[in-house]
């Protein structure tokens, strides 16, 4: 199905539930394909590589690595976007190049082209009438994720998504007004009758999405929590314990990955 480049990102939700066929291989190669041709690129050195999974076993692996989210069992290809360094380094030690990227602006530019390569392979599925929808969840078992998939040193993911024919149609979900994110020049500061005006509506729609669901409803009463923002910090969505430990283990598995340089003992021989 053709459509115009706005009818499409108008057209897009994620979606979370989906028929058991399969996705055509030749349409999988041909929108990675183009998804990196038509993908800008730092240095056009391609610091990505994409993982299908569509083994049975190894989908239910995922399944659980990804928080039990039902979509990674229901769909039919679920692909993984990895930061990756391996090749170009490899390719840099078999020349007798210098080595780099193993360090903080490395790690970022390998997880930009993956980015960049992942939601251009969203438009190409939605492009042609599949379903697709992020796993955020990636970030929390990047070292699992990497053992599963045998991931070589130098290569982590980064992003996840699971690919299908669409066996929903969802609401579309709001934005924050536009005006909110658009800056003239330079940085506009809301004030707090600005930030009261962004944030009304999705208060309002947000709040009711998740009270529709009873099991999350139950959940944010007995946490008592009384607003939208309360829950999005709250241990039922984006836990900062759990972001804050999961952090630690990121910066760990960067240096033990070689994404980052290992730290730096002291004389007295403790890390700095
Ligand atoms: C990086 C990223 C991670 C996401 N992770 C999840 C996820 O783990 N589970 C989920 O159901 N949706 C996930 N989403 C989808 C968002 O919830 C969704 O894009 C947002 O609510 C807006 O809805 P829409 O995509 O339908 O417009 C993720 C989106 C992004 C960009």
């Amino acid at each position: 199905m053709e459509s115009t480049f706005s009818t499409l990102l108008q057209r897009h939700r994620s979606i979370r539930r989906y028929k058991p066929d399969a996705v055509d291989p030749a349409l999988i190669e041909q929108v990675c394909g183009d998804a990196i041709a038509g993908g800008s690129s730092s240095g056009n050195l391609s610091s990505v590589s994409i993982v299908l999974t569509r083994n049975a076993e190894r989908k239910q692996r995922l399944y659980e690595l990804h928080f039990e989210q039902p979509m990674v069992l229901q769909a039919p290809l679920v692909a993984t976007f990895c930061a990756d360094w391996y090749r170009t380094r490899q390719w840099l030690r078999q020349r007798g190049a210098r080595d780099n990227f193993d360090n903080l602006i490395g790690y970022h530019v390998a997880a930009f082209d993956a980015m960049i390569v992942a939601q251009n392979v969203c438009l190409g599925f939605e492009a042609r009438g599949l379903g697709v929808c992020y796993l955020g969840t990636t970030l929390h078992s990047m070292a699992e994720i990497a053992a599963l998939l045998d991931l070589p040193d130098t290569c982590l993911p980064v992003t996840t998504i699971v690919v299908g024919h669409p066996d929903e149609i969802p609401e579309k979900r709001d934005r924050l007004p536009l005006h909110a994110m658009l800056h003239d020049e330079t940085y506009r500061r809301p004030t707090e009758a600005d930030i009261d005006a962004i944030y009304a509506q999705r208060e309002v729609r947000g709040w009711e999405r998740y009270m529709a669901v009873p099991e999350l409803k139950a959940r944010i009463e007995a946490l008592g929590i009384t607003s939208l923002a309360q829950f999005y910090t709250s241990e039922a969505k984006y836990d900062p314990d759990v972001f804050r430990a999961d952090s630690l283990a990121l910066q760990a598995l960067l240096e033990a990955k070689h994404f980052l340089p290992a730290p730096q003992a002291t004389p007295e021989g403790e890390p700095r």
